[in-house]
């Protein structure tokens, strides 16, 4: 399969990069965050407060898996933690080409400071959280990705440009 997979930390505008890209190539767009609060009729603070972390990762993995089922290339937009665990890594190579949207941590805090959907960043000293969480996972997004697009400081339409030059590039 080859569609096209944005992952990178919350806040790193995996979802409105998304939505332009889909348009732009003119192929359907997906979030998985979306397609799991669309299955278990609730958010996924509901999720994380009510069942936990683990139950929400393991919803992560039902959903890449059900996109590999389904035909036809789409654009996917990625929850922040879905390259936390080794099957949901592989499940991504299996599922297409993979983006990695990397920002800075101060960019995630300017973008997040009033965000209160995001269960893991709630609380005190949110940025020792980005940096400390940012920190963890890095190793995995750079597993997990095809390509590493540094996207600090770029507009979505810049962004939106330089995938599409990209995707060009790998199919020649
Ligand atoms: C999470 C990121 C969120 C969402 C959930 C957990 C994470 O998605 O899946 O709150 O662990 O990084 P976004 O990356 O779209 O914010």
């Amino acid at each position: 399969m080859d569609n096209l997979i944005l992952i990178g930390f919350m806040g790193c505008g995996k979802s409105t990069l998304g939505v332009s890209l889909s348009k732009r190539l003119d192929i359907p767009f997906l979030d998985t965050d979306k397609y799991i609060e669309d299955g278990q009729k609730t958010s996924i603070s509901d999720i994380f407060a009510k069942q936990g972390e683990a139950v929400f990762r393991r919803l992560e993995t039902d959903c890449l898996k059900e996109l590999l089922e389904k035909s036809g290339d789409v654009v996917i937009s990625t929850g922040g933690g879905i390259v936390i665990c080794e099957e949901n890594r592989r499940l991504l190579k299996e599922l297409g080409t993979a983006v990695y949207v990397k920002v800075s941590p101060e960019t995630v805090y300017e973008r997040l400071k009033e965000d209160n959907t995001r269960p893991l960043l709630q609380g005190t000293n949110p940025l020792e959280k980005i940096k400390a969480l940012m920190q963890q996972r890095s190793r995995f997004y750079e597993e997990a990705a095809s390509v590493v697009l540094e996207a600090d400081k770029k507009s979505v339409e810049e962004l939106t440009q330089e995938i599409c030059s990209l995707i060009e590039r790998r199919k020649r």
